[in-house]
């Protein structure tokens, strides 16, 4: 291949979060000090390699169902759709998840927070998206938990979420939140969301209309990947 080059995509500055935002501690540590330099991108970043439907698990997108017993907590529904930035659906897409469990702790190594693992939650899954851009997952709603980032720091309830546009070069990581939380206010990772509309793009709405009977609640949060209404990412790890 010689001088084949395709276009790549500006950063939106004014709604995604800055790289090193000062409230939010340990971006200092890791934020570029000289400007990026982006990498065209070829042909082969974006026409491949796809995560195919034959490396999802039946259960993967069902969290409560991952281990023997049920995990403890509120059962619910997280779907919606993925969306291009002409509100076009993106379908055969991954999305993953991953989140604390009920009482907000990690299953991880470097989460020795004191409150329980539950031995029958994991909390990462992963779905395909159908041909009309719909995911769908099934888990518990996760707790909210202390952080060192600042005197009685606590994140409010959030779930990872990861997703990819039409290659693994096209990526979004960002974080979605549940309606009403009262920690909201003084939570530096949403907060480096500067403005308000996309900060609200983050909150996933809750839905009686498809809540379950006798078998969980339902959250509905859409997913843009570009354009005016494009879901922010972050910059966390948190
Ligand atoms: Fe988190």
């Amino acid at each position: 291949m010689t001088d084949l080059r395709l276009p790549s995509y500006r950063r939106d500055d004014a709604s995604h979060p800055e790289l090193g935002f000062a409230g939010y501690r340990s971006t200092a540590l890791r934020t570029p000090r000289r400007p990026l330099r982006p990498l065209p991108q070829w042909l082969t970043e974006v026409t491949g390699p796809l995560f195919g439907a034959d490396r999802i698990g039946p259960l993967d997108h069902d969290l409560t169902r991952q281990h023997d017993g049920e995990p403890l907590g509120e059962r619910i529904v997280v779907s919606g759709r993925v969306l291009d930035a002409n509100q076009r659906p993106i379908p055969h897409s991954l999305v993953e998840v991953w989140q604390a469990n009920a009482g907000g702790r990690y299953h991880h190594d470097t989460d020795q927070h004191p409150s329980p693992l539950d031995p029958n939650f994991t909390g990462v899954g992963r779905c395909l998206t159908g041909a009309d851009g719909s995911y769908r997952f099934v888990t518990v709603k996760p707790g909210a938990y202390p952080w060192r980032n600042h005197d009685n720091a606590w994140r409010p309830a959030h779930i990872h979420f990861s997703l990819f546009g039409r290659a693994f070069t096209q990526r979004l990581v960002t974080q979605m939140y549940f309606p009403g939380d009262p920690l909201f206010g003084q939570d530096p990772i949403l907060l480096s969301v500067r403005d308000e509309r996309a900060r609200e793009r983050l909150i996933s709405r809750f839905d009686l209309d498809t809540c379950e009977p006798d078998w969980a609640l339902s959250y509905k949060f859409d997913v843009v990947l570009r354009g005016a209404d494009a879901t922010p990412l972050t910059v966390d790890h948190e």
